[in-house]
């Protein structure tokens, strides 16, 4: 089993990626540290819990970390994930278990007292780069760092060329393209937008006799009327998961090594410029991935859901 923190900002598709994760045998989830993005980290640690407390057997704890982006005001996404971050469907919040505090101190003690931690980001980076200006000697213990973010050759996702996470917070999103010791694996738009679910999925998972089903149902229907009025999309595309299903498994997506900044203000804040022409000749910071192979990833979500429905 690989040891792992994820952070993360639930929101829809984060909680379908904590769902493929707590359903995933390879993994030894040691907490959920969130912070804020898609709504604020509170309440971003409270659909966590009620996500796993739901759904998982085991005692994962989860933390709040910080409540706002190291020099921006906060901006949620709560007209894509709906005001609740899970749909607007209002889901009480009936656990006995509290959340914790201190995600950004969980983080690092846990890199300190382990010597093998990934760390897979769903969300802005503000919690990572907190913990790396606070410890960054504790970094040297971690393994991979996996990133949902950034957009290479795509379109943004609120602005021209901004995706969420880096734009919600740039300042934390360059700190750690530039500080971390290790390679970050950039789980961008150009890889993450191939992952849709499409009607014919939705009615099948709807068919499903499970209260699992029932849930994925009820939390995506916000997201599916939000593609149809923006995009014009039937479906919708779901983010976070892929980060999750490439840290399992390396085939889902690939790309190449690059170094990467992250635009911290003006038109293009929250880019991720990556210098795939090397003009800049400094060391890759960062596996930018490009290409995915979507419906192996849709075979591995659906199977590890709902595993005795789907075989290929
Ligand atoms: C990212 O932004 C959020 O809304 C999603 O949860 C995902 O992490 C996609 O840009
Ligand atoms: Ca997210």
């Amino acid at each position: 089993k690989r040891k792992v923190i994820i952070d993360c900002d639930p929101g829809i598709d984060d909680s379908l990626a904590l769902l493929l994760a707590i359903n995933s045998p390879e993994l030894e989830i040691l907490g959920i540290t969130t912070c804020s993005g898609n709504v604020p980290a509170k309440m971003g640690a409270e659909n966590a819990l009620y996500t796993l407390h739901r759904f998982s057997n085991e005692n994962i704890d989860v933390y709040v970390g910080e409540e706002n982006p190291l020099k921006r005001e906060l901006v949620t996404a709560q007209d894509t994930h709906g005001e609740d971050g899970l749909g607007e469907n209002f889901y009480e919040i009936l656990i006995n278990k509290k959340i914790k505090c201190g995600g950004v101190d969980f983080i690092i003690e846990t890199l300190k007292n382990n010597k093998d931690v990934s760390i897979i980001a769903l969300g802005p980076l503000t919690n990572i780069a907190k913990a790396l200006m606070k410890d960054k000697k504790a970094f040297n213990n971690l393994d991979e760092f996996i990133s949902m973010g950034g957009a290479f050759r795509i379109h943004g996702n609120c602005s021209p060329v901004a995706e969420f996470n880096y734009w919600v917070d740039p300042h934390a999103a360059d700190y750690v393209y530039k500080n971390l010791p290790k390679k970050i694996h950039m789980v961008g738009l150009d890889v993450t937008r191939k992952i849709v679910l499409t009607p014919n999925i939705i009615e099948f998972i709807n068919r499903l006799d499970k209260d699992l089903a029932k849930y994925i149902t009820q939390i995506t229907r916000f997201y599916i009327d939000f593609h149809w009025e923006q995009e014009g999309i039937i479906g919708c595309v779901i983010n976070d998961p892929l980060a999750v299903a490439y840290f399992i498994n390396r085939s889902l997506c690939s790309g190449f090594e690059s170094y990467v900044e992250i635009v911290e203000d003006g038109i293009a804040m929250g880019q991720s410029v990556v210098d795939s022409f090397n003009f800049y000749k400094k060391e890759p910071n960062s596996v930018v991935l490009t290409q995915t192979n979507e419906k192996e990833f849709m075979y591995m979500f659906l199977k590890r859901l709902f595993p005795s429905h789907v075989d290929k």
